[in-house]
């Protein structure tokens, strides 16, 4: 392609995604499946390999990210970046507009709408527009300098990297700049992924964390794979410098922002009781985490004369929502051992209604924290749910009456295995440190290595693993590849067909990548991202096993302790033991070339192949789907998400066509690709 018709398509591409990014992230109505979107995406990242000429830093092909950074620059706010006081009830929040009313009689202002907005829980940035290109995107930092982290913003969709817009003409002043503050956060769904592909020890607790843990990665392909999204909440630097707020948020909609849509004008403070208590239940229902509602007058031109105290203006203030509260009683308290050994309390709970679900289990974290509570067995408790989707014991309740109650006993022995518990220096939990014989333990690193996002074993269910494990019949997941329909008929609940189906899953597993392999083996510390960049760094096994922590410390986003958790692994003899069978069934010891995936186009699909196919040999292109995040099922349901038919495809086909599932040919296959 010459370069004035590759220019046309390159702006063509670019138009075409920006305005999906648009539809999906701002306006939630995105028209076109995800795939199809991230091969508008290829197509563009292709043709701007192309002409490199051609790239320029508004181009949506930025959002993949890719760029490592070494250090975030600090930069200095062009107005300080001031934080809100809290109040915590209404009568604060009437005091606050009592107050604010009074300021602005004595001036001889009589007028004093306020608007009002939810208070998104993530963290707040500043983006600087420079004649409508994004240039600067920069944290809060302590609110007079923050870090320069425009590489990771620029991997946020809800960003717009270029304004263009009808109104341009309004926001370019004499320097041509404005600045766009607002929250970058996390979608509760997004956030339940993310965690689902991290080990347990390494969860995040709230999507806030992952949200602010996510902006400072060095690696910015990796922030663009976790999924946040913008919420513009303050526009500054407009020609119109009377311009109410409400009217901002507007023009911030206009200019490609999502600006949360709810906000409202309230002339009078029962205006703001009203929004108030309108989303005190609503918000629920809202697929972010909001924590409150932030109150601003409407009249910017004021703003000024109120001013501010060291920390927060006078013309604002948030009210945050009570966290959600209940009072039962602790029933028991059960120890869960993890597949690293950690001992884990845990609460169990009269059954009580909170916040929209049953709560009948809460966890304790660890001894400390009983001990920190005081808490003792028939103890009525307040359990708590803030923004977080899991429920804590806050306190024991006034009215405990905990006369009859019992102390909680904290086991001195593992309750799998009985092995004495050891607490290593510096650490809260106690673990049990029988690894090779814990049946506990064992069980959790099955379970792990056939998760979804691991081996994907997906018919090595809880009740499996507990027989195989019982019966001796499997040690470490090594021995899953030895297994052999006689021994799994013995077991309960498992027929012929259900053993030769699961021996045949197992076979299949061994065909997954070498990064899938590297997570699978469920190193503390080394989750789905770590060991996606361990294989890229050690493409064999073999010298991953040979480095050393400083080596180790080079790679992108590992630090010493994980460094240091890696080569304690490896020194460990079971696991040598573990590897050896692994290696020995054929499993993936190095990258190979269709271990590094082209794309992600078939990412969370279940797909299944029927009739002819005239270009593939069937497992050639089942591979194919398998090496683009996809999974091969072998019968139509609801759940299916793509049919691929080819030549004579028959009874398959049909049922598809009666479920309604998405069915394509071997053109469309070809395209997806
Ligand atoms: S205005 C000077 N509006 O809450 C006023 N903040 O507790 C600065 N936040 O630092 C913020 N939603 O990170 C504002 N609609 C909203 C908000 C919001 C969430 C965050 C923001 C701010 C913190 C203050």
């Amino acid at each position: 392609m010459g370069n004035a018709r590759a220019a046309d398509e390159i702006a063509r591409l670019r138009k075409e995604i920006e305005r999906h990014n648009y539809l999906y992230y701002v306006e939630a109505e995105p028209v076109i499946s995800d795939y199809d979107y991230d091969r508008l995406l290829e197509q563009l990242i292709a043709l701007e390999r192309l002409h490199p000429d051609l790239v320029t830093p508004d181009s949506p092909s930025l959002r993949v990210g890719g760029q490592i950074t070494r250090s975030f620059p600090s930069v200095r706010h062009r107005e300080p970046m001031l934080s809100l006081s809290n109040t915590y009830s209404m009568g604060e929040v009437a005091d606050f507009y009592g107050r604010v009313r009074r300021l602005l009689l004595e001036e001889g202002i009589g007028e004093q709408e306020m608007v009002a907005e939810l208070k998104f829980d993530g963290v707040a940035v500043s983006l600087i527009y420079r004649n409508g290109l994004l240039v600067q995107g920069a944290t809060r930092g302590d609110g007079v300098q923050g870090d320069d982290i425009t590489v990771n913003l620029r991997t946020i969709s809800a960003i717009p990297l270029r304004l263009e817009t009808p109104v341009a003409e309004t926001y370019q002043g004499s320097d041509r700049e404005i600045e766009v503050r607002g929250e970058v956060f996390m979608r509760k769904d997004d956030f339940a992924r993310l965690n689902e592909s991290r080990p347990e020890e390494d969860r995040f607790a709230n999507p806030r964390n992952a949200t602010a843990g996510t902006l400072k990665l060095q690696d910015s392909a990796e922030v663009a794979r976790r999924k946040m999204t913008f919420v513009a909440y303050f526009l500054k630097g407009i020609d119109d410098q009377h311009m109410p707020h409400f009217d901002r948020l507007q023009l911030l909609g206009k200019l490609g922002f999502f600006t949360g849509d709810h906000y409202r004008l309230c002339p009078e403070l029962h205006d703001i009781e009203r929004f108030i208590g309108e989303w005190s239940e609503k918000r629920w229902k809202l697929p972010y985490e909001t924590d409150g509602v932030v109150l601003k007058l409407n009249a910017v031109r004021l703003w000024e004369r109120l001013g501010a105290t060291s920390k927060s203006p006078r013309w604002a203030i948030a009210y945050k929502y009570p966290a959600q509260q209940a009072v039962t009683e602790l029933l028991g308290v059960v120890f869960q051992v993890g597949r690293l050994g950690t001992i884990t309390p845990v609460a169990e709970l009269r059954p009580v209604r909170l916040a929209g679900s049953t709560v009948s289990r809460s966890t304790l974290h660890n001894f400390d924290e009983i001990e920190r509570l005081g808490v003792r067995v028939g103890d009525r408790v307040v359990i708590e749910k803030s923004g977080e989707v899991i429920p804590k014991i806050i306190r024991v309740a006034e009215d405990s009456g905990s006369l009859f109650s019992e102390p909680v006993v904290v086991p001195e022995r593992c309750p799998s295995c009985g092995t004495p518990l050891t607490r290593p220096e510096n650490e809260v939990s106690w673990y049990c440190p029988n690894e090779e014989g814990c049946p506990a333990q064992i069980r959790g690193r099955i379970l792990h290595f056939a998760s979804r996002n691991a081996m994907d074993i997906q018919s090595l269910g809880t009740a499996l693993v507990d027989q195989l494990v019982s019966r001796g019949l499997v040690k470490d997941p090594g021995d899953l590849y030895s297994l052999q329909v006689p021994q799994l008929e013995q077991l309960e609940r498992m027929g012929t067909k259900s053993s030769v189906n699961l021996v045949r899953a197992i076979e299949e597993s061994r065909t997954k990548s070498y990064d899938r392999l590297l997570f699978a083996l469920g190193i503390r510390h080394v989750g789905q991202a770590t060991a996606r960049e361990l294989g890229r760094a050690y493409p064999h096994f073999v010298s991953l096993q040979e480095a050393g922590e400083e080596e180790l410390s080079e790679v992108p986003d590992i630090g010493p302790v994980v460094a240091r958790s890696i080569i304690d692994f490896f020194t460990k003899p079971w696991v040598q033991a573990m590897l050896d069978k692994l290696d020995e069934a054929g499993l993936p010891m190095r990258a190979g070339k269709e271990k590094e995936p082209v794309n992600n186009n078939f990412e969370g699909q279940s797909v299944i192949f029927t009739g002819g196919l005239e270009r593939h040999v069937r497992q050639e292109a089942e591979e194919m789907v398998r090496e683009r995040g996809g999974r091969i099922v072998s019968s139509v349901s609801r759940k299916t998400s793509l049919v691929v038919a080819g030549k004579e495809a028959g009874s398959k086909l049909e049922r598809a066509m009666k479920l309604g599932v998405k069915v394509i040919g071997e053109d469309e296959f070809e395209a997806m690709l």
